[in-house]
């Protein structure tokens, strides 16, 4: 018998595993996937650690979460600073001195302050109805067109005149010569991928990979005295009140044998909207890898129907008021606890869903 039956083989379910089992709780982990990690799972293909399911870049202003992730694997220096290629030009992101520099061969950040707001005032929008306008709003015609405008439809798979303007709350911008993606005092990649942290995570831990938990509820849940579900909750709840939206991905995944080194940055982002695809990785500079090859994925994003991969919960109106349905009945479980992007239906970065895992071990092991 095992005290938790842990329902996902992800960062949360194997943060809280791990905590648990150095408690004395012994522990069952199960994943439908064929692999443990989840979303973070990172595959070793000819030396180069791909990242499965994304880019994933590990940052956190938290110290306790840096020095906490740190047990488990050295990081190394990597520093996101992405481009964005719209049309052939190449553009610094987030947008900074160096992105208006290429735009309009401002100098200083008077110049580049004075040159958005002309471009605001230009546009004269007193109160944004769509994503368009309030882009356009926060930032003028310019970074918008090039920078923002086909990247978010692509997205979003919708004429941005056609999202709502709430989408986007603030457009980060910043005026000095600085291509740090992330304002975080700390980040970067684990040397030998996130895999070998999940590896050490569970390494004491019974798990069951290839085990959908809906397909034997009963018969695993009989196996523990309390269930840890990191799914998705309205699958858990029979969808009784609806299924909730997400937007999902496809991956298109290669060896670049011409090439060691296909795009000079780990992340390219696709700006116009002529590209199908939203972003180029390119895995090994996550690394500064020196192999002979190079392996690139091409992100796609795509209509989510239920039984493709959810990735980002829509948290529009309809879908949080369902939400807050299924978590009130969450609630009322003894020997349930929900954790994780999927069981919260929010998009979690890593840091948070460490820091989420973390509390619910002090509330359920601590106190
Ligand atoms: P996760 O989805 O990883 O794990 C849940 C597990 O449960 C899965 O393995 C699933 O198979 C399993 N499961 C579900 N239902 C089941 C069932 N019925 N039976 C058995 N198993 C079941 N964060 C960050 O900090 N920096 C970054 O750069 C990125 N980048 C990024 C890119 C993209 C494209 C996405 C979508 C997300 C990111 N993230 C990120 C976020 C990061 O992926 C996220 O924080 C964690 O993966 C969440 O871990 P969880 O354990 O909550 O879910």
């Amino acid at each position: 018998m095992y005290d938790y039956l842990i329902v996902g083989a992800g960062l949360f379910g194997s943060v809280f595993a791990y905590e648990a089992n150095k408690l004395g709780k012994k522990c069952l982990v199960i994943d439908k996937r064929d692999h443990i990690g989840g979303n973070v799972y990172t595959e070793n293909v000819e030396g180069i650690h791909v990242h499965k399911y994304g880019a994933h870049i590990f940052h956190t202003n938290n110290k306790q979460i840096w020095d906490y992730i740190n047990q488990f694997a050295e990081f190394n220096r990597y520093t996101n600073s992405p481009v964005a290629n719209y049309k052939g030009e190449i553009y610094n992101l987030p947008f900074n001195m160096n992105t208006f520099n290429k735009l309009w061969n401002v100098i200083t950040p008077e110049q580049a302050k004075q040159k958005i707001e002309e471009q605001r005032k230009a546009a004269n929008i007193a109160k944004p109805t769509n994503l368009e306008e309030q882009a356009i709003s926060l930032v003028g015609t310019d970074i918008y067109e090039k920078l923002i405008k086909g990247y978010t439809e692509k997205q979003w798979g919708r004429p941005a005149t056609e999202l709502p303007a709430f989408i986007i709350k603030r457009l980060p911008v910043r005026f000095t010569y600085d291509n740090n993606y992330f304002n975080d005092k700390y980040q970067g990649i684990p040397i030998g991928g996130y895999t070998a942290i999940i590896e050490k995570m569970l390494s004491d831990i019974d798990v069951r990979l290839n085990v959908d938990f809906f397909q034997e509820k009963e018969t695993f849940e009989a196996l523990a005295d309390k269930v840890i579900f990191t799914g998705m909750i309205d699958q858990y709840y029979d969808y009784q009140f609806g299924v909730l939206d997400y937007r999902s991905l496809h991956f298109e995944t290669r060896v670049v044998d011409n090439t060691d080194n296909f795009q000079g940055s780990a992340v390219v982002n696709y700006t116009d909207s002529e590209t199908p695809y939203t972003r180029i990785i390119e895995h090994k500079h996550f690394e500064f890898g020196k192999q002979d090859k190079t392996i690139i994925t091409e992100e796609y994003p795509k209509e989510w129907k239920p039984g493709l991969e959810p990735y980002y919960p829509i948290n529009d109106e309809k879908n949080n008021t369902t939400y807050k349905k299924y978590k009130a009945l969450a609630e009322k479980e003894t020997d349930v606890i929900f954790g994780g992007r999927l069981a919260t239906y929010k998009y979690y970065d890593m840091h948070q869903v460490i820091g989420e895992a973390l509390s619910v071990v002090r509330n359920e092991l601590l106190t």
